[in-house]
């Protein structure tokens, strides 16, 4: 074993830091240029360097005491009065900022879990329904709270079920939710019938509009026809959106909005007897960093509607450039119809019905320089599309082709690299096995070692004996595992992996 990395007897050189740190980002995404689909939303170089400055500015500040900085309250208040305006929050609209996506809907799910504890004690074991497509935080928040999960099917088109949905509802209900856009195809889910719902039966709805609530307000102002999302709707109790998403501001910002402040305060913490001095927190962490705070203020200021009409605009076209060329390959196809610029897609037929695979696909691309995500239930390539994008649409759909005619013509590559690894998680009947499979990754990756694995090698020995098993018989494991799902969908009329 490589010996353990300690903190150096006596400091290094600060500008040799800074040379070191730089060559440790050789191997990263590539954001600037636009190769990367996900992570990173850059909107230019002088907006980086506004928020970068906006957060240095505060990087040092705290807000967990926000009377000792006044300033990072103001900002915060402001940030969250100029989200609420955007999103048509009523009079009483309040909220407060978060670390991010996760954090905001964390705390709606803990919001609701809180205010039903109060309201409708007698519930032991609250539930929220959710349509399957709902983001994986929110499975993470109900695994955190001790709360369980009602999963919906969506429709053909990838949209909630309002009706499904109602039916899903019972006594122990405590909060429903539904996604401006849903993350994996980028279709709005219809919010107004789910209100509806929502308002009758008097349960809190969460809209998670993390990766959606900076960007489908333009893209209405702009025009596109778009269903009603945000506080418009009447039964609609709190939303999440992201600032470091589509607002463009530094990593850490989000914020979950309430309509009013009788859901919010059940958001908070307090505590009146540690020694430590009464103690009250308005989310998730302790300390919270000021540096995100100030940058997201100076994003949202900086940009100005002007500004995010403008970024918004040129994603949407860019979006429908490659939408537009993905659906003139006979091979692949887009998967539903996208409202923002979200995209989904995939092979067109099955592999065994002589369709492409995929995720061999996925990994030609990864050779060829982009960041790909990748994504199942269907098998699908995620694209999340921004203005950075608009330059590189042609030279995608270029190499999206160059890599479909590579793995036609080379199907065994199909039973290498990630596509194997990827293919078989996504067919193996029994998901402990999966589980047990990623879990075996993460404490590679979060073990000893310094070195992550290779991107296209994540399978080779890490994933525990499920890889070693499919590595030894895989050709043979794949066909039985194809002919299991086929008869398991005869049988149960549902595919694997559903969640509900
Ligand atoms: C709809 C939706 N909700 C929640 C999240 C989680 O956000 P974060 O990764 O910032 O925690 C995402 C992230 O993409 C999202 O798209």
């Amino acid at each position: 074993m490589p010996e353990r990395i300690r903190i150096p007897s006596v400091g290094r050189a600060h500008d040799e830091l800074l040379q070191t740190m730089e060559g440790f980002r050789k191997g990263d995404a590539d954001w600037r240029d636009g190769r990367t689909w996900s992570l990173v939303y850059y909107a230019g170089e002088a907006h980086h360097e506004l928020i970068q400055k906006a957060a240095s500015l505060f990087f040092t500040e705290n807000a967990l005491n926000p009377m000792a900085f006044r300033s990072l309250k103001r900002m915060e208040a402001e940030v969250v009065q100029m989200s609420a305006s955007m999103l048509n929050g009523p009079e009483g609209c309040v909220g407060t900022m978060t670390t991010g996506g996760t954090e905001s809907v964390l705390m709606a799910v803990k919001a609701a879990r809180d205010r039903a504890r109060a309201k409708q004690p007698w519930i032991r074991n609250p539930e929220i329904v959710v349509p399957s497509t709902i983001h994986v935080a929110l499975d993470k928040a109900a695994h955190y709270f001790g709360m369980k999960v009602r999963y919906v099917d969506v429709g053909p088109d990838f949209r909630a079920d309002p009706a499904a949905m109602a039916r899903r509802i019972n006594r122990n209900t405590v909060l429903i939710c539904a996604s401006a856009p849903q993350y994996p195809h980028g279709v709005v889910d219809p919010i107004e019938a789910i209100g509806a719902v929502a308002k009758q039966r008097g349960i809190p709805f969460h809209v998670d509009a993390c990766i959606g609530g900076f960007l489908l307000p333009w893209i209405e102002k702009l025009g596109y026809p778009l269903p009603v999302f945000d506080f418009r709707v009447p039964g609609v109790t709190s939303i999440s959106a992201d600032i470091h998403k589509y607002g463009f501001a530094a990593k850490g910002a989000s914020v979950i909005l309430y309509r009013d402040m009788s859901y919010l305060k059940h958001q908070f913490f307090v505590s009146t007897d540690w020694s430590g001095g009464i103690y009250a927190s308005p989310s998730m962490t302790g300390t919270r960093p000021g540096g995100p705070i100030a940058a997201a203020w100076a994003s949202l200021a900086g940009m100005g509607e002007g500004g995010f009409l403008e970024h918004t605009d040129r994603a949407m076209k860019a979006t429908a450039r490659l939408v537009a060329g993905l659906r003139a390959l006979p091979e692949v196809q887009v998967y539903g119809e996208p409202d923002a610029t979200l995209v989904a897609w995939g092979a067109k037929a099955a592999v065994n019905k002589g369709g492409v695979n995929i995720f061999a696909i996925a990994d030609r691309l990864q050779e060829q320089g982009w960041t790909i995500d990748r994504q199942q239930n269907p098998q699908s390539i995620h694209c999340t599309v921004t203005s950075n994008h608009e330059s590189v649409i042609d030279d995608y759909l270029r190499d999206v082709r160059v890599a479909i005619d590579h793995v036609v013509a080379n199907p065994e590559v199909a039973a290498s690299g990630n596509a194997a690894m990827y293919g078989m998680m996504a067919k193996v009947p029994l998901r402990a096995l999966v589980k047990q499979s990623v879990m075996g990754v993460m404490e590679t990756l979060y073990g000893t070692s310094i070195e992550p694995p290779e991107p296209n090698k994540l399978g080779d020995g890490n994933a525990g004996p499920l890889m070693k098993w499919m590595n030894e018989h895989g050709a043979t494991i794949d066909a039985a595992l194809d002919k299991f799902e086929a008869a398991r969908g005869k049988i149960f009329g549902k595919k694997l992996g559903s969640r509900s």
